[in-house]
């Protein structure tokens, strides 16, 4: 439901269209506690583009940096007649904190280790517009998986459209225990041979190693995991035809993904992925919003 109105909004989200104003006289508040370009500009965007009016807070600048809580942060905010919260944080479970102690819907957009759900919406709304129906498909998310909220929240999407999604890195980075996680009829298979996998995938999403999250690890340090894990020309090639790159950003450049292939325009589906993000969050805010909720 949330894909087909993302769809039907797709016209509205380029901004080259007439606000709509099923939102005026709203207010979201985005509390960014961790950085973010593309999901913070784009629910901006979003909730201004159906008429809503926006505030944007981050820790510094707030009073956040004087040490009061994110909890107490949002009560102030909803005391002046905020309508909805979009929170991200570097806590997993900090928007569920918010949620539980204010009366208004709150959007998690990334928490931590533990989801970024709208990624995992405008993800498989970019796949399908490539690939069609997802029920069959084998979908590779290769990388930082360990350490991946937006891996979780693809998988969960992509198996309950009925694809198979195929977890590719080293094993420190990629345990057997993903296994476990699909929550589908399609199924989550853990591998640590890319090469092996490349043949037989419908589309491959790499995925940005997190040093601030994880470290690393000495295999990222070396120059190993470029050379085992990293995207080039000559794995595109052994791709099939008609599989497209996803790539959440922001990008390693050169590192998990080679620029050539970043900037292939035939191949790289990495900025409509952000454009498909825009329409994906106006239909989440307008469904959580809009006449009431
Ligand atoms: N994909 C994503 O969450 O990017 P940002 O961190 O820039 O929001």
């Amino acid at each position: 439901m949330i894909l087909n109105e993302a769809e039907a909004l797709r016209t509205a989200a380029t901004g080259q269209a007439p606000r709509l104003n099923v939102l005026a006289g709203r207010t979201v508040a985005n509390l960014f506690f961790e950085d973010s370009t593309r999901t913070r500009c784009s629910f901006t965007l979003a909730a201004r583009r159906l008429g809503a009016d926006v505030l944007d807070l981050t820790s510094a600048g707030s009073s956040v940096s004087k040490g009061e809580t994110i909890v107490d942060t949002a009560l102030n905010l909803q005391a002046m007649g905020v309508g909805a919260f979009v929170v991200r944080c570097s806590a997993s479970g900090g928007p569920h904190m918010i949620a539980a102690a204010v009366d208004v819907p709150v959007i998690n957009a990334g928490d931590g280790k533990h989801e970024h759900p709208t990624q995992g919406l405008l993800d498989v709304m970019t796949l399908r517009q490539s690939l069609g129906d997802l029920r069959g498909r084998t979908i590779g998310i290769v990388g930082d998986i360990v350490s991946s909220r937006v891996a979780r929240s693809a998988m969960f999407a992509i198996t309950i459209l009925g694809g198979n999604v195929v977890t590719i890195g080293p094993p420190t980075l990629v345990p057997k225990a993903f296994e476990k996680i699909e929550c589908g009829p399609g199924n989550v298979r853990v591998s640590h041979d890319l090469d092996a996998e490349l043949p037989s995938l419908d589309a491959i999403m790499m995925l940005r190693v997190q040093f601030e999250r994880s470290g690393g690890g000495p295999a990222i340090i070396s120059g190993d995991y470029r050379e085992l894990y990293g995207l080039n020309q000559s794995r595109l090639n052994r791709l099939p035809g008609h599989a497209p790159v996803l790539h959440p950003g922001p990008v390693n450049r050169g590192l998990e993904l080679d620029s050539d292939v970043m900037d292939d325009p035939k191949r790289s589906l990495i900025l409509a992925q952000v454009a498909n993000g825009v329409a994906v969050r106006m239909a989440v805010l307008r469904m959580l919003l809009a006449n009431g909720g």
